[in-house]
């Protein structure tokens, strides 16, 4: 059981912790000073925004690595994969990569020794890289970043599946051509480059679009149907909810600045970053300028919602009131009462900016639980960003709750205060999560979004897309 006293310290130890990372600017500009001399200064600092906007680094950076050395894991369900080194060591990274060879692994994902990358390197949306920005970015990779002689690893993948050249025919079967550069027939220019933004160097898509039976991400723009955008797979257990603008499970209730603070700072009123966007926020979004932040915003406001399910509504007053009386005869309301409430309070609307609401959160009523039982079970991090500097922490329960407590707390949230998310989840999904990593899954609820999920078993235990680690919680932002 939580009290105050425990809670203030937590925060306060979190904050102690996590003070550090705050203020990181465009990095490595100053390497290679040596080599800069020929090249156009304007020009790497333009490309080291474009390697920010696709954020290279978060992915091609090992936990505690040096930047842009490659090695991180990535797990998908054929194997585990490794980013590889693309600082410009000429052994070991790209150095001998000309502007050629580099634009073929940006659009095509072919490497200059012409074999075929696996797509968790998100080449089908940074074909829409514009061809300066690709020019400024080889400038900065070959003049801005510092050498690394780092080997990379060989993906852990056994045969057949470790041969390459089926990554070719699958780049000709799912990956769309397309015309670089801004969609013409978008008139507004700020939606135009909001398009551009996320669908191509930002690649949201590769975490909040649905994937199909062969990992294809299903659509790459809105032209490409309602499953664009519409909520992914789980990745590493964190699910990524809709981006598009039901009033429920989507963007609908946000508007277009609440969006742009929470790409800056990780943190609104009515919500809080975790997971794989606690990544993309840390390394990406937060150096993004304000007008392509609100680009951003004015774009995803612009796309239609989508048909789905009701999974919220007016609050009845019920579930606050129980939890006032001692939440007694309701297990899932005892627990909530005793663990979380110090922090998300008795009507589940949380405190500003530190503790975020669970009323009508999309993240707790979205069809797919997964996040939720992750998050009560293993805790989350906010992380620092320049805008909100300190880390604030959700403790993890899994030493404090038995799995029937937690499955009753998910339950009990997922139904109160107007929530009123599909299915319930019993003891068996979070042990299962608890000690296999497994996702919950929605088969039988009765749920309007029929993602993967719905009927598809889970054939890969770790689920059927790639997760790339995450650096939240164990590295300072690069
Ligand atoms: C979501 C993760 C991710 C992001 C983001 C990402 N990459 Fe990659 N990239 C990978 C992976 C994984 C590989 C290796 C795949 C393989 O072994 O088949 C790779 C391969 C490459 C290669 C092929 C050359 C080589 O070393 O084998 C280049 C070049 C490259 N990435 C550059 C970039 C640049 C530049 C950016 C930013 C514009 C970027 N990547 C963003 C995951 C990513
Ligand atoms: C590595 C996977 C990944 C990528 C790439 C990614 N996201 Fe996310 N995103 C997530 C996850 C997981 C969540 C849920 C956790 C949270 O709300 O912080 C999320 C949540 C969000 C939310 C909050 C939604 C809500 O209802 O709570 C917004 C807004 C968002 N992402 C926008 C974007 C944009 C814009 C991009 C592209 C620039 C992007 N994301 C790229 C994984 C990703
Ligand atoms: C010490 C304060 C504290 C306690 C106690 C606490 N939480 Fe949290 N909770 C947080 C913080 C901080 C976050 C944001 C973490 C993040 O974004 O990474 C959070 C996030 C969440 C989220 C995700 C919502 C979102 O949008 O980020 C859920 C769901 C949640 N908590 C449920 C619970 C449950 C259930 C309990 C009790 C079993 C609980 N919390 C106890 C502080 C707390």
């Amino acid at each position: 059981m939580l009290n105050a006293l425990t809670r203030d310290r937590l925060v306060s130890e979190m904050k102690q912790g996590w003070k550090l990372a705050a203020a990181i600017g465009l990095m490595a500009v100053s390497f290679g000073a040596a080599h800069a001399q020929d090249a156009d200064d304007a020009l790497i600092k333009r490309g080291a925004y474009v390697a920010r906007l696709s954020d290279c680094v978060a992915c091609h950076t090992a936990l505690h690595g040096q930047p842009f050395a490659g090695g991180l894991e990535i797990k998908s369900p054929i194997g585990t994969i490794y980013s590889t080194n693309i600082t410009p060591d000429p052994k070991y990274g790209i150095g001998s990569y000309t502007l050629e060879d580099f634009t073929k692994a940006i659009r095509k994902g072919i490497r200059k020794d012409g074999a075929t990358v696996y797509p968790a390197m998100p080449y089908p949306e940074f074909a829409r890289l514009s061809d300066d920005d690709i020019k400024a970015m080889y400038a900065f990779f070959m003049h801005g970043v510092k050498p690394v002689a780092l080997q990379n690893k060989q993906p852990d993948i056994s045969w057949p599946m470790n041969m390459r050249w089926p990554l070719a025919i699958w780049r000709a079967m799912f990956v769309p051509t397309v015309t670089p550069g801004l969609d013409k027939s978008i008139s507004d220019p700020e939606v135009a480059r909001g398009e551009y933004l996320v669908n191509g160097p930002g690649h949201c898509g590769e975490c909040h679009t649905p994937r199909g039976m062969a990992m294809q991400v299903k659509g790459y723009t809105a032209k490409d149907g309602n499953a664009y955008l519409s909520g992914g797979a789980p990745i590493d257990n964190w699910i990524a909810p809709s981006l598009r603008s039901n009033s429920d499970t989507g963007l609908g209730r946000w508007s277009e600045d609440d969006i742009a603070e929470f790409l800056k700072s990780g943190r609104i009123d009515h919500s809080a970053v975790f997971g794989g966007m606690a990544d993309v926020v840390a390394y990406s979004t937060q150096h993004w300028s304000d007008d392509d932040l609100h680009a951003t915003a004015k774009y995803l406001k612009s796309m239609p919602a989508v048909p789905e399910g009701k999974n919220f509504g007016q609050d009845d007053g019920k579930a606050t009131a129980l939890l006032e009386a001692g939440g007694k005869g309701d297990a899932g309301a005892e627990v909530y009462l005793h663990n979380c409430a110090i922090c998300h309070m008795n009507d589940g609307t949380g405190v500003n900016r530190m503790f975020p609401p669970l009323a009508g959160n999309p993240v707790v009523i979205t069809d797919n639980a997964t996040s939720m039982a992750n998050i009560v079970t293993f805790g989350g991090i906010l992380p620092p960003t320049n805008t909100a500097p300190s880390a604030v922490a959700m403790p993890g329960f899994r030493d404090h709750l038995s799995d029937q407590q937690i499955a009753d707390a998910v339950n009990f949230m997922r139904k109160s205060w107007g929530n009123q998310a599909p299915g319930t989840l019993s003891a068996a999904d979070i042990r299962k999560l608890r000690t296999t990593g497994a996702p919950v899954s929605t088969a039988g609820w009765n749920v309007s979004s029929k993602g993967w999920m719905a009927y598809m078993p889970q054939p890969y235990g770790e689920g059927w897309t790639f997760s790339p680690q995450t650096h939240t919680g164990v590295d300072e932002a690069q």
